[in-house]
């Protein structure tokens, strides 16, 4: 909840799956939200912008509140060839950059601008502890967060307060990690992922969201901050969290050859054979309410949505 009363806010990759979730959770709350498309608008609620050609209506940015990118092209959409990777990063990166000058630029500036960066800027990390003040990792993902983060750089030097959320693995059954694997363990086809001793720094969509509210409205909050929840779990407890709460075994174990030959080496190994153990130090410093700060509780309260499915 935001407490600054009646904002305008404007979202862009407001049509993702954290993007619809925030857009729904902040009209909710009250606040005038508008969708930047990569489309001819429809009406004012809406404004244009298509960053692969470097198109964006400034004026129509001009006098609001707040500004949240959740953009860029689906990273598991295709496999990593050198060309998926570029639109990866460059989908991410021109998209902020193009924003951020435009911030920079207005008359009337937004009091915040908060953008999507990942965990994927720590790399690989066994289980080593990391925080906000843990330096970067190496990898494709690092290197584009990297990149990612700096792009926003016009935003905070013309004075606006930027928060790049370095997003944890969201938990939600319309999309992403868990979304995959709910077929294939409600068949109790699920196990173990490689040793299973990889990190899964996750969070729940409905914390997701707060987080970005809390960014929004928060101002003592700027620069890299860790969306994830305070209780990171193994792929081995994950699995079994997600076999408890499904009702199903969980005994089938997936080797690194079979996920690797399924995703290729370099995705599997930064995504799923990899992981990092990462805390939210940043949002618990300023009191951040977790709705789901343990994974069994995140896991009902995302399946709940859907009980019928989810027994
Ligand atoms: N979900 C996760 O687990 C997770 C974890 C860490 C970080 N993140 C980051 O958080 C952001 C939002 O995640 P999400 O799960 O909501 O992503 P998503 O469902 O894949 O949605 C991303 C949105 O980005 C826009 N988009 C797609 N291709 C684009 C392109 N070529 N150029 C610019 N915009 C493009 C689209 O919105 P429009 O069509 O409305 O423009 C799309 O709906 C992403 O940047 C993602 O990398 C997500």
């Amino acid at each position: 909840m935001i407490n600054h009363p009646s904002q305008v806010v404007a979202v862009g990759g407001a049509s993702g799956l954290i993007g619809k979730a925030l857009v729904a959770k902040l009209e909710q709350d009250g606040h005038t939200v508008r969708r930047m498309v990569r489309r001819p608008v429809k009406d004012n609620s809406e404004i244009y912008w298509k960053p692969s050609s470097g198109e964006i209506d400034d004026a129509a940015l001009n006098g609001v509140d707040a500004v949240v990118h959740l953009g860029g092209v689906g990273i598991t959409d295709q496999r990593w060839t050198d060309d998926f990777k570029r639109q990866i990063r460059d989908s991410r990166v021109d998209s902020t950059r193009l924003l951020s000058l435009t911030l920079a630029s207005l008359e009337r500036k937004p009091r915040v601008h908060v953008n999507a960066s990942a965990i994927g800027y720590y790399g690989v990390r066994g289980d080593e502890e990391i925080d906000e003040s843990s330096a970067g990792g190496q990898g494709f993902l690092a290197d584009a967060c990297r990149d990612w983060e700096a792009a926003t750089q016009p935003s905070w030097e013309s004075g606006i307060r930027v928060c790049q959320l370095r997003i944890g693995v969201v938990l939600s059954p319309d999309g992403g990690l868990l979304a995959s694997l709910l077929k294939p363990f409600r068949m109790g086809l699920g196990g173990v992922v490689a040793r299973g001793d990889q990190y899964i720094s996750w969070i729940a969509l409905t914390d997701v969201v707060a987080a970005i509210q809390f960014a929004i409205d928060h101002d003592p909050l700027h620069g890299a901050v860790n969306a994830t929840a305070p209780n990171p779990v193994t792929n081995r407890e994950f699995t079994k969290a997600l076999g408890e709460v499904l009702h199903r075994p969980t005994v089938l174990p997936m080797p690194a050859f079979a996920i690797r030959a399924m995703m290729g080496r370099e995705t599997a190994d930064e995504l799923a054979i990899g992981g990092a153990k990462i805390y939210p130090r940043r949002l618990e410093a300023e009191w951040f309410q977790f709705a789901c700060p343990d994974i069994r509780t995140a896991l009902r309260t995302v399946l709940s949505e859907r009980p019928a499915e989810a027994s």
